[in-house]
């Protein structure tokens, strides 16, 4: 088989990772990769929104399955197009990733259906908006409606922040049109869990659960950021607890997507806030998490291309998913500065050393190769992924992998998947 990622990040490297592995699989090619992807696919420099040049590109190289790794294509339409043109791609179509697409739709497919998630109103006038938050209480949340590269969430403690967000997303439309529309939210308290599912519409076989690391800083200090580490399982994801989210949310969002003329099929990322009132959803997204996904396919035990195939195929329901006991604990390598201002083009050593160590695995997510040097090449570099028996014995193989790799202004957080307490109250 041939088969195509899309996307360039560690997530793609993970799932590049994870496909070479399968037996079914002769040529793997990734749009447009990495320096680390590079070395067990064929890059091709093709960006993951050009839809149509990547429809043209499967269909000369004849790929037997396409992959997607970020949002913006499939809200955009590619397994629509793909569809169109008799080619498998593994990803939901326009209307059903709409979920992560628009909060706004989400939020009503929650309410209509039951689905346990944070209070809510919807606003698409700035006055409006800014004369509810005069009635109310902090601390709010406030969401753009539209995609917002995971910026576009404040979780506003009073209410001049709350006013200052409305009026930057609303108004100074810094998001563009993703703030056309907001959603003003309920604060909910609690541990953030990440739950990923695969799905063919029907049958959803949920991924082991994970956790990611948002804040910048040590002790989930600083701003947010794309996740800056993160870990599998969740300690305190009981199987209790997996049976109501399995029950209450993932199994009532697909069958509310298909009631909807939206069947569901790909990864649904439930992002949630388990509370002293159970889990709730804080948003859904319609592709595997980054960087959950570094930490839970390195645990998965079956083979990802069946699986993937069989979502495809809808006949998810012959396969059973299998995990290994270990646990996972990834650490990402970042730019120093981001997620504000960073360099790029800083040349990454050690990168071999690492690699050779047992239970260690480096996936790339912002790199690229000069002159046979690796450089860095985004905010996050790199995302270093170790296994033990418990999660501490993960964290430190994490590191002992970090501790190989240098380069300059490197940044990263010394506490992945370690001092898990509850969230405290509000830290901003
Ligand atoms: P989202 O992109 O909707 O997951 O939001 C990004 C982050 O903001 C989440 O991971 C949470 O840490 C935080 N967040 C979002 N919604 C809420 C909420 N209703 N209550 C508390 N924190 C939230
Ligand atoms: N880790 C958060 C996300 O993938 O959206």
């Amino acid at each position: 088989m041939k088969v195509l990622v899309v996307g360039g990040g560690g997530r793609e490297h993970a799932l590049v990772w994870k496909i070479s592995q399968s037996p079914m699989v002769d040529r793997i090619f990734c749009a447009p990769g990495n320096a680390g992807i590079a070395q067990m696919a064929e890059c091709v420099d093709i960006k993951p929104e050009e839809i149509h040049k990547l429809a043209d590109f499967a269909e000369q190289m004849q790929i037997d399955l396409t992959v997607v790794g970020p949002e913006a294509p499939l809200t955009m339409g590619i397994a629509d197009e793909f569809d169109k043109r008799g080619l498998k791609i593994f990803g939901p179509n326009k209307l059903a990733a709409e979920i992560e697409g628009s909060k706004i739709f989400a939020k009503s497919l929650m309410k209509k259906y039951n689905i346990p998630t944070a209070e809510y109103e919807t606003f698409t006038d700035l006055n409006e908006a800014l004369s509810f938050l005069e009635k109310i209480t902090p601390p709010v949340v406030v969401k753009a409606d539209g995609l917002a590269a995971g910026k576009g969430v404040i979780v506003a403690v009073d209410k001049q922040t709350a006013v200052d967000g409305v009026k930057k997303i609303m108004g100074e439309k810094v998001f563009g049109k993703a703030g056309d529309r907001i959603v003003i939210e309920e604060y909910l308290e609690g541990r953030e869990v990440s739950i990923l599912a695969f799905t063919d519409g029907k049958t959803v076989l949920p991924m082991v659960s994970a956790q990611d690391h948002k804040r910048v800083f040590d002790n989930d200090k600083g701003p947010n950021t794309g996740g800056m580490g993160a870990f599998s399982p969740s300690p305190i994801y009981s199987e209790e607890l997996a049976s109501i989210v399995e029950k209450e949310i993932l199994h009532k969002a697909v069958e509310a997507m298909g009631r909807e003329g939206r069947a569901y099929k790909g990864v649904l990322y439930a992002g949630l806030m388990i509370t002293s009132q159970g889990p709730k959803v804080l948003e859904f997204n319609c592709r595997f998490g980054d960087p959950e996904t570094q930490v839970v396919l390195p645990r998965m035990e079956n083979d990802l291309v069946e699986v993937m195939l069989a979502v495809s195929e809808n006949r998810l329901n012959e396969i059973k998913l299998s995990w290994s006991d270990k646990k996972a604990v990834c650490v990402i390598m970042a730019s120093g500065g981001y997620p504000g201002k960073y360099e790029k083009g800083k040349v990454i050593n050690g990168l071999s050393d690492a690699e050779t160590i047992d239970d260690v695995i480096v996936f790339h997510a912002g790199s690229r190769k000069e002159d046979g040097q690796v450089l860095t090449n985004g905010g996050r570099v790199l995302g270093v992924t170790g296994l033990g028996k418990t999660l501490e014995e993960a964290a430190d193989k994490a590191y002992e992998g970090v501790n190989k790799i240098k380069f300059d202004n490197v940044h990263y957080r010394k506490d992945i998947g370690r001092n898990l307490s509850p969230r405290p109250s509000i830290r901003l």
